[in-house]
């Protein structure tokens, strides 16, 4: 296969998914009118990214697609209008500047961060309907669907709900972008970050000891005229969000031509969407969207994705071969991932395909407790991501990045870790909205074990 011309979003619009199947959108709004007047309204909103931003990722997930950086992505699994704190956007930033400064002074890799964040709200899921007791409802879809709450009224599809998922994003969006630029971020602020971390653990130890070595190395530039105030790369940060472009209605409405660069669409609620792994079908609504906004895209690929399928798939997404524009990310399971992922890696080889490899180590890695808990154990995500690197490096690709659902607070969701969270103290502090996520130290061990696997790699 050769790539196609750039002709190929020719037939594209905003709204030509409407056109074609599509799954995990919800048909049941009781007043389509009201939808679509909430649609047009956020239609005249204002963007929440720029054009340009969105570019630059492109081009930085390009130095990834070719081994000269590394690709953090990471949040929660589903935001909500509960947990909306100045304190958890804080905390989930603060974790990811932690886990890149591990990783590129230990990994030594210039670190792209992406949160899944100020966005992720529309979750995919495995059943329409629950039953509890003998009674029926809709499933719960994410707080910009439909609410949490087990009651007719709560799962019943709001429209009103979108405007308030965007104000959150736009606030949200905000204050990231205050703490990437505003000096918080600023590396002189880096033992200042530790603040509120389990105090004592093997693994804060440790980020103290790099911690005390990075600043020793500040001082020493300090006196060499070097100062955060003098270079923004000391004091400054770009971070970058996404979600999965799932609810395709709202992203529609989002979706603004570039002024700048005229037959250019971008899906201005994020600088980066991805596909989930039920909603890849190449004939799919999902991805007809996806093709025509030039952010760049992840996509999904787990067990079920044949290389053909995987071809076709890149074909459409990215006719042009852009490095940057696509981002595989594999979501096999610890136990398939060594079997699964090398004719993947293979075909795309073969073809000559810039993409981004990354490692989703949590949706293939799901487990339930006797006592009912959705849990993930860590040596079987650290397993995943270890045999992933293995998988994409032996095949002559580069292991680009990992693509986690984390929090910055002290969670008890996923078992395992330094601190040997068992499934009799999940209840202690269950607190997520949908998958299990890594604690602050969980992601932040995970982290350390990420560059040191990173850095043998590199010596081999
Ligand atoms: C997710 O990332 O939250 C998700 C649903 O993943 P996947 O599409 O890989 O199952
Ligand atoms: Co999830």
């Amino acid at each position: 296969m050769t790539p196609k011309a750039s002709t190929a979003r020719a037939d594209w619009s905003p709204a030509s998914w409407r056109q074609k199947p599509a799954l995990h959108i919800p048909a049941d709004y009781p007043d389509p009118a009201k939808l679509a007047a909430v649609e047009a309204q956020l239609g005249n909103y204002p963007p929440l990214v720029f054009a340009g931003e969105a570019r630059t990722l492109t081009q930085r997930l390009g130095e990834v697609a070719e081994g000269r950086a590394f690709l953090l992505q990471g949040g929660d699994c589903a935001e909500s209008f509960k947990e909306f704190h100045p304190n958890n956007i804080r905390d989930t930033f603060r974790l990811i500047l932690q886990m890149a400064v591990v990783l590129t002074f230990a990994g030594k890799k210039s670190v792209v961060k992406v949160g899944r964040i100020a966005g992720q709200f529309a979750k995919p899921r495995s059943a329409p309907t629950e039953t509890i007791d003998g009674v029926t409802l809709p499933s719960y879809r994410g707080d910009n669907i439909n609410g949490m709450e087990f009651t007719p009224e709560a799962r019943t599809p709001d429209p009103q709900r979108l405007l308030q998922a965007y104000a959150q994003s736009a606030a949200t969006l905000n204050l990231l972008r205050a703490f990437a630029q505003g000096g918080y971020a600023s590396l002189d602020n880096i033992h200042r970050w530790m603040l509120g971390f389990v105090e004592r653990s093997p693994t804060a130890d440790r980020y103290k000891a790099m911690a005390a070595r990075i600043t020793d190395a500040m001082e020493f530039m300090e006196s060499c005229g070097i100062t955060p105030a003098t270079t923004p790369a000391l004091s400054q940060t770009d971070f970058y969000t996404s979600h999965e472009a799932l609810l395709l209605g709202y992203e529609q409405a989002m979706t603004r031509e570039d002024s700048t660069r005229p037959g250019e669409f971008y899906d201005t609620s994020a600088h980066m969407i991805w596909i989930g792994d039920r909603t890849r079908q190449p004939e799919g609504a999902h991805v007809e969207f996806c093709r025509g906004v030039r952010n760049p895209i992840g996509m999904k690929c787990g067990p079920s994705l044949a290389p053909d399928d995987m071809l076709k798939l890149i074909d459409i997404l990215n006719p042009e071969n852009i490095p940057g524009r696509l981002t595989l990310i594999a979501r096999f399971g610890s136990d398939k991932v060594a079997e699964g992922l090398p004719k993947l890696v293979r075909a795309v080889q073969k073809e000559g395909r810039k993409v981004v490899w990354s490692s989703d180590p949590m949706h293939g890695n799901i487990e339930k407790t006797n006592s009912g808990y959705k849990t993930r154990p860590f040596e079987r995500i650290v397993g995943e991501v270890k045999d992933f690197i293995d998988v994409v490096e032996s095949e002559g690709a580069h292991a680009g990045g990992v693509h986690l659902e984390m929090t910055g607070q002290d969670v008890t969701e996923c078992t395992g870790g330094a601190h040997q969270i068992s499934a009799m103290d999940l209840q202690d502090r269950y607190h997520t909205h949908c998958d299990p996520r890594l604690n602050n130290e969980q992601a932040l061990e995970l982290a350390f074990l990420l560059a040191e696997k990173l850095a043998t790699k590199r010596k081999s």
